[in-house]
Formats: C-alpha cells, sequence, structure tokens
C-alpha cells in the first residue's frame, strides 16, 4: 500500500508501528459519511474551477461505485490502510487512476475525520431520540394501567407518603423529556460545517466553506479553523449526555432489581428478559436491569478517557484525539442498547398491586395528613408535627396502626380531632389531595397523561 506521506520518507513503517497506529480498525463504520463529505467536497471544487466539471463528474462518479461495493462486500480492515480515509482513497484510485489524487486538494484528514463523525453523530442523535421517545411510550402505557396502584412513596428508602405508580413511572418520563432535550441542543451546537478547515489554518485555494455547508445540510461553517480541528468538545458532550442518560437508567434498573426481590416483591420481570442459576434451579434474575446498571460505569468510563484524552492538549491537531473514537462508539452503542432492552423489560414488567397497597399499611404513611389535618383545624405546622409524632409514638408502644385508633385516643392528644378524621387517612384520599401542581393526585396524572399523548401524538 502507497503511504498518503510517502514522498518525504525513505523507511517503511515498521509492521508493529503499523498496527499500533492503525484507526482502520474502528473508524470504517464511518464509510457512508467519509464518502458523502468526499462527494460535497468534489462538488464544491468544481463549482470554485479548482477541478474540471469533467474530473469532478469522474471522481464522484468513483465515489459512488466505492461506496456500492463496500456496501456489498464490505472492507478490507488491513491496518495497511491506516484509516477509513487512506481506504476510501485507495479504492477510489483502483476505479479511476491518479484522478484520485484530486480529491484531496484543499482538504486534510484532519478536518475531513471531524466532519464524519459530526455527520455520524447528528443520525445517531436521531436514533437516539427515537429510542428514547420509544422508551417514554412504554412508560405512558405502564403509567396508564397503573394510575389506580398505590404504593409507598420513599425518601431514605423509608416509606414516606403514598402515591400512585403511574406518578412513579412518570418521574422517568419526565427525566428521559430532558435527555431528549440535551441531545437536541447538542445537536444545535454540532450544526457547523467543519469541512475547509483543512489541517488547521485554512487554504490558499479559493474554496467555497459556505457552499459545502449548504450541501452537507449544515448552518454555516465554523468560525476557526484551529479551533475546529482541535477541538472535540461535542464528543465530550454527546458523552455527558450519553452518562446522563445511563445514570438515569441506571437508577430505574436499581428499582426493579429491588422490586423484584421477595422483601419488596412489587414487579415481575417477564421471563424472557431474565436469566436462571446454573446451580440454584428456583432463581430468576433480574439481569437485565442488572447488566444496564454495570455498563452505566463504562460509559462513564467513556466519557472521562476523552476528558483525560483532551486535558493538557496543545492546539492544534495531535493523535491523540485518534482516541476519542472507540469511547464514543462504544458509548453510542451500549447507551442505544441499554434504552431498547429496558424498554423490551418494561413493556413486559407486570405490578403487583395487592402488595404495594400492602404496603402502604405499614409505616404511619398517614402521619403527614394527620398533621395537615391539625393545620387545617388551626394548629401551627410545627406544633401539629409534634403532636403527630407523639401519635406515632403511641401507636409503637401499643402495636397498633394509625388508622385502627379510636377518636378517644386521637383526642387525648388533641381536641381539634374529629370523626372527620379518618376520611383524610384513607389510602386513596390521601393520593388524590395531593393537587399542588406536580403532585401525585390522580385526576392530575390523567391530565398529565393526556396532555402528553397529545404533545407526542400518541393516541
Ligand atoms: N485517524 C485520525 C483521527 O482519528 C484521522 C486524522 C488523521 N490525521 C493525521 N494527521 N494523521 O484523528
Amino acid at each position: 500500500m502507497k503511504k498518503l506521506w510517502e514522498g518525504r520518507f525513505q523507511g517503511k513503517t515498521h509492521k508493529f508501528i503499523e498496527e499500533y497506529t492503525e484507526s482502520i480498525s474502528f473508524d470504517h463504520r464511518l464509510y457512508r459519511e467519509d464518502i458523502e463529505g468526499s462527494i460535497a467536497h468534489c462538488q464544491m471544487l468544481m463549482k470554485q474551477g479548482i477541478i474540471s466539471e469533467e474530473e469532478g463528474k469522474k471522481i464522484i462518479d468513483g465515489l459512488h461505485q466505492v461506496m456500492e461495493d463496500i456496501k456489498k462486500n464490505g472492507i478490507d480492515i488491513d491496518p495497511s490502510y491506516e484509516d477509513i480515509h487512506t481506504y476510501i482513497e485507495n479504492k477510489l484510485r483502483e476505479k479511476i487512476g491518479d484522478l484520485a489524487g484530486k480529491l484531496h486538494t484543499a482538504r486534510s484528514r484532519n478536518d475531513q475525520i471531524v466532519l464524519d463523525v459530526k455527520l455520524y453523530l447528528r443520525k445517531e442523535a436521531k436514533n437516539l431520540i427515537d429510542l428514547m421517545e420509544n422508551l417514554q411510550y412504554t412508560i405512558i402505557k405502564q403509567a396508564e394501567k397503573e394510575i389506580n396502584t398505590i404504593l409507598p412513596g420513599f425518601t431514605h428508602l423509608q416509606h414516606a407518603q403514598p402515591v400512585s405508580l403511574a406518578f412513579h413511572l412518570l418521574a422517568y418520563y419526565f427525566m428521559f423529556e430532558r435527555d431528549i432535550e440535551r441531545i437536541k441542543d447538542f445537536v444545535k451546537r454540532l450544526n457547523e460545517n467543519p469541512l475547509g478547515s483543512c489541517a488547521l489554518a485554512g487554504t490558499t485555494l479559493p474554496i467555497d466553506r459556505f457552499y459545502t455547508s449548504k450541501l452537507l445540510g449544515f448552518k454555516k461553517p465554523t468560525e476557526n479553523a484551529m479551533d475546529t480541528v482541535s477541538s472535540r468538545d461535542f464528543i465530550i458532550e454527546i458523552l455527558a449526555i450519553l452518562s446522563i442518560i445511563m445514570v438515569n437508567l441506571s437508577r430505574f434498573c436499581e428499582e426493579l432489581v429491588l422490586w423484584s426481590s421477595p422483601e419488596f416483591d412489587f414487579v415481575n420481570l417477564p421471563d424472557t428478559v431474565c436469566t436462571g442459576s446454573s446451580i440454584m434451579p428456583q432463581k430468576k434474575n433480574p439481569d437485565v436491569a442488572e447488566l444496564t446498571r454495570g455498563k452505566t460505569g463504562r460509559v462513564i468510563g467513556d466519557l472521562v478517557a476523552v476528558l483525560v484524552t483532551l486535558k493538557g492538549l496543545p492546539l492544534s491537531y495531535n493523535r491523540d484525539l485518534q482516541e476519542d473514537k472507540e469511547p464514543l462508539f462504544d458509548a453510542i452503542d451500549t447507551t442505544k442498547n441499554a434504552i431498547k432492552a429496558i424498554s423490551i423489560a418494561l413493556e413486559g414488567a407486570s405490578f403487583n398491586r395487592e402488595r404495594m397497597k400492602e404496603m402502604c399499611l405499614v409505616g404511619f404513611m398517614e402521619a403527614t395528613d394527620l398533621a395537615d389535618y391539625l393545620v387545617k383545624k388551626g394548629m401551627p405546622f410545627r406544633e401539629a408535627h409534634e403532636t403527630v409524632g407523639k401519635i406515632v409514638q403511641y401507636c409503637i408502644e401499643k402495636g397498633k396502626k394509625l388508622r385502627d385508633l379510636e377518636i378517644g385516643e386521637y383526642r387525648r392528644f388533641s381536641t381539634l380531632f374529629g370523626d372527620d378524621v379518618y376520611q383524610y387517612i384513607d389510602l386513596e384520599y390521601m393520593v388524590d389531595s395531593r393537587r399542588s401542581y406536580g403532585g401525585t393526585s390522580r385526576k392530575l396524572l390523567k391530565d398529565q397523561i393526556e396532555k402528553i399523548k397529545k404533545q407526542k401524538r400518541w393516541n
């Protein structure tokens, strides 16, 4: 294989060093973007009269042929090609001869790789949003079914106040909605064309970067060629977003793991997403949730890898930057698979409504409602809090539940208690009376779900 830089060199690259420095084994997945970028570049060279129409047409035709060949036969991952850019130029030379050498006029692999990755990320951003919306859809479908299911809401993993299961599930809907917003924001900043930055300082040739921006669907060219070839903050940004998605997913997974334990027994994951044990015949393990929780560490690691690669790197292009791609691809693949897997698991999950309700009777979750009751009767909240605290203590000593106390027992602590108190500590009443904006009242949840379905056109 003829190297792109052979003119200045006398010695051949050491076989091991060739293998050590190659990137074709992972950047080959950018072939479509590389060819797409080359076609736009070539069209611009023609328009500017830097190459002739005839030459340009031959080059573009050759690039189309290379694309077809790769689609049909794949890519020969030989380290002597070094990277995908060199591979495609070589294949083009096989098709159209030395004219292929004109394609790289007014271009460097330094701007080319940034272009390829940006084009790749534009597609993947869309794929990610689609997957996230599919997960949100699954959440909404489950939430609709579980509006009337009441379970303990926890703080400090202790029983706090009863909530609708739909409310708990919708909490994740809104986390994922912010993740989607972050991806959309990222795409806005991604939308500047790096092509034509060349090696680091632009070019002496009369190129038109606005034209290639238009051809490739970018808003405009980047403003500073040195920044363009040096910076990878767009990669860090998407890796940070992917890390946040994984962390959000991981919290959901942790709840699935906890909830499927016999101690909780809140959820049943379908057999299709669980695995058994090779030794313990009774086991059914929530591996899909555990693995997603585990893979979160891996994606965070990908983010940290690129952050550390960039730290302390002088301008402009340095070969260190090649190390951005494996973490990026890994994080994209891992996150996409995780979103898909959790969507499948959630779709098949069934919730143990009776058990959830039963657990609402444990842990004195009526206490805040009792305090609010006294407040409504005129007692200052601090005093109400203390009064109910004493009642709870009384129940602990007597082995009683709040709802089982006689009215006489209540009145021993405050004469503000009347017969109407029992209605305030009814489970459904407690949920439905939390009507403050963003609260768990079932009426609010129904309206919220309708609003979401309308916004997302899910009817
Ligand atoms: N494989 C390189 C990378 O990923 C492409 C750019 C190479 N530029 C260079 N001067 N070797 O960063």
